[in-house]
C-alpha cells in the first residue's frame, strides 16, 4: 500500500515529518465513498457534523449512486483509488487552506506540508477525476459550528473617552460579533496603557469609565466576556517574554506607531516598543481566531501572526495562527471635523473636532454645526477633493445603515445644511441611551466590577493552559 510519504515523495511535493500533533482543524481525514461510480471527499475536522451535507453534496455529484464506505478510510486507501482513475469527483473543503500548515497522518507521526502543496498535490494525484473546491464554512450548518469553536478577541485602551470613532468602528462590530459568536472575548488592554506613563489615579478612573462605557453602549458583556488585561497580567506577559525572546528588534523598530509615538516623546520606554510583543501574547493566549481591529493595527497583527508562527515552527504547533478581522468602509475610519483627513481622535487639540459619546445634545449640535463642509451644494462623497463631506456622509450612513445611494436620494436638492440638521438628530437620538445606561452603571460600580470578575474568571482556564503548554514547549 501506497503511504503519504510515497505518494507525495513520488510527485515531488515537498514536506516536513513533523513530531508535534497538528491543532484540530488542521489536519487532514478525508471521507471515501464508493458508489457505482466512485468518488473521494477530502473533509476538514471542523466540518465533520456536515456529514449530513457531505453525503448530499457526494450524491448529488455521483447521481444518487452512492454508498458511504468507511468515513475516515485513510488518505492512502482513497488516493491509491484516485490515481487508478477509479474516482470521478474529489472534494475539497476549501477552508482547509486557511490553515498555515496541513498535516496528513503518517506512521512515524505526522507530515506537514503548506496549503499550496497540498493543492498541487491533489491537482497532480487527481488528474483524472474532477477536483472541486467548496468552501463548506459557508453552509448554514456547519457555519453555525465553525462560528461556535472560533474565538474572537479584542482590545481596547482605555482611554476613557470613547469617541464615535470607537462607536461607529469598534463596539457597532463587537456587538454583532457577540450575536453571532458563542467565544467573544474584549479586554481592557490596560498594560498598554502604562506605555504613555499616565498618572496613577487618572489611569484607574480611565479604566473604571471605559468599562462602563462599553458596557452603556449596550453590549452584552455576560454573554462576551470582558475583562482587564491586568487582572490576568501574569500569564499575559510571562507569555510575551517567551514570545520577545524570539522577535527580531528590528522588527520592532519598524513600527509605524513605534516611530509615530517615539518621536512625541522625550525619552522613550521600552514598553513602547515591545507593544506589539505584548499584544501578539494576549492574541495567542487564548488560542484566538479572529481579531477585530481597526486599520491602525494591522501592522500589528501582522507582526504578531510573524511572531505565533514563528514559535510554531520552531518549537511546534502551539498556537492557533488568528486572523485580523479589519473594518472596511466608511466607518473604518471616522475623520476629525474640523478637518477631514486626520483621524477623530481623543488625542486632537480641537475638541469640537471630535464627538464623545458622552457629549450633551448641545455638544452635539455646536459640534456638528461648526463641522467643516465644502463650497459644493450636491451631497456626494468624493474623500480626495471632499474629505469632510464624506465623512459627515460616512457618520450619517454608520448611524443610519442606509446605503450611500440612499443617503444621496435623501437629500437631493439640499445643501449640507440638511445633512448636519438629519445627522445632528440622529446622533442626539442614538447617544441619549448611553448617556443614560452610563448613569445607571455608574451608580452601581458593583455590577461594573462583576463584570471584570466574571470574564477574568471565564476565558483564565484558557490562558493558564495555553501558557503551561508553551512553557513545556519551550523546555521550562
Ligand atoms: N493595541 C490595540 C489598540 O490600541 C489594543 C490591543 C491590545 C489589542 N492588545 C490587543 C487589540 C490584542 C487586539 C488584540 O487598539
Amino acid at each position: 500500500m501506497m503511504t503519504n510519504k510515497d505518494w507525495l515523495k513520488s510527485a515531488g511535493i515537498p514536506f516536513q515529518i513533523a513530531t508535534q500533533a497538528p491543532e484540530e482543524g488542521a489536519c487532514c481525514p478525508i471521507f471515501f465513498l464508493e458508489g457505482e461510480k466512485k468518488g473521494v471527499l477530502w473533509i476538514h475536522p471542523d466540518n465533520c457534523d456536515t456529514q449530513g451535507q457531505i453525503l448530499r453534496e457526494a450524491s448529488r455529484l455521483l447521481q444518487n449512486t452512492l454508498v458511504p464506505l468507511d468515513p475516515l478510510e485513510g488518505l492512502e486507501h482513497a488516493l491509491a483509488a484516485a490515481v487508478k482513475g477509479r474516482l470521478s469527483h474529489v472534494v475539497v473543503d476549501e477552508t482547509l487552506f486557511d490553515n498555515e500548515d496541513i498535516f496528513l497522518e503518517d506512521p512515524e507521526g505526522y507530515i506537514r506540508l503548506t496549503p499550496s502543496n497540498l493543492r498541487q498535490a491533489l491537482n497532480l494525484m487527481t488528474k483524472k477525476s474532477q477536483v472541486r473546491f467548496i468552501d463548506f464554512s459557508t453552509t448554514a450548518t456547519s457555519a453555525q459550528k465553525n462560528k461556535s469553536r472560533k474565538r474572537v478577541l479584542s482590545g481596547i485602551q482605555p482611554s476613557g473617552d470613547m469617541t464615535l470613532g470607537n462607536w461607529l468602528g469598534a463596539v457597532e462590530l463587537w456587538k454583532k460579533q457577540i450575536e453571532e459568536y458563542p467565544n467573544c472575548y474584549f479586554f481592557l488592554a490596560d498594560l498598554h496603557s502604562l506605555t504613555v506613563a499616565p498618572e496613577p489615579e487618572e489611569l484607574r478612573e480611565r479604566i473604571r469609565k471605559t468599562a462602563t462605557l462599553l458596557l452603556a453602549c449596550g453590549l452584552d458583556m455576560e454573554r462576551a466576556a470582558m475583562f482587564r488585561q491586568s487582572q490576568l497580567g501574569g500569564v499575559h506577559t510571562e507569555l510575551a517574554w517567551l514570545f520577545a525572546c524570539i522577535t527580531p528588534e528590528g522588527r520592532l523598530e519598524q513600527m509605524t506607531q513605534f516611530k509615530e509615538k517615539a518621536q512625541k516623546q522625550a525619552s522613550v520606554g521600552t514598553g513602547l516598543k515591545i507593544y506589539p510583543i505584548l499584544m501578539a501574547a494576549d492574541i495567542a493566549i487564548y488560542q484566538s481566531h479572529l481579531v477585530p481591529v481597526g486599520d491602525d493595527q494591522r501592522q500589528h497583527l501582522e507582526l504578531a501572526r510573524e511572531i505565533i508562527r514563528k514559535f510554531n515552527s520552531r518549537y511546534g504547533h502551539t498556537f492557533v495562527v488568528p486572523k485580523a478581522l479589519v473594518r472596511e468602509g466608511s466607518t473604518a475610519r471616522v475623520m476629525d471635523l474640523t478637518d477631514g483627513t486626520k483621524k477623530m481622535s481623543k488625542s486632537s487639540t480641537n475638541t469640537d473636532g471630535c464627538i464623545y459619546l458622552l457629549d450633551s445634545p448641545e455638544d452635539i449640535n455646536r459640534k456638528i454645526k461648526r463641522a467643516k463642509t465644502d463650497a459644493i451644494r450636491d451631497l456626494y462623497p468624493d474623500s480626495l477633493e471632499r474629505p469632510e463631506t464624506t465623512n459627515l456622509l460616512g457618520i450619517y450612513q454608520g448611524l443610519t445603515g442606509l446605503s450611500m445611494e440612499a443617503i444621496i436620494a435623501e437629500f437631493e436638492g439640499q445643501g449640507h445644511g440638511a445633512l448636519k440638521k438629519a445627522l445632528t438628530e440622529c446622533l442626539i437620538a442614538k447617544l441619549e441611551p448611553v448617556r443614560k445606561r452610563y448613569a445607571q452603571y455608574s451608580a452601581d460600580p458593583g455590577y461594573v466590577e462583576g463584570v471584570l470578575a466574571r470574564g477574568a474568571e471565564r476565558v483564565y482556564p484558557i490562558a493558564a493552559e495555553t501558557l503551561s503548554k508553551a512553557k513545556e514547549r519551550v523546555g521550562l
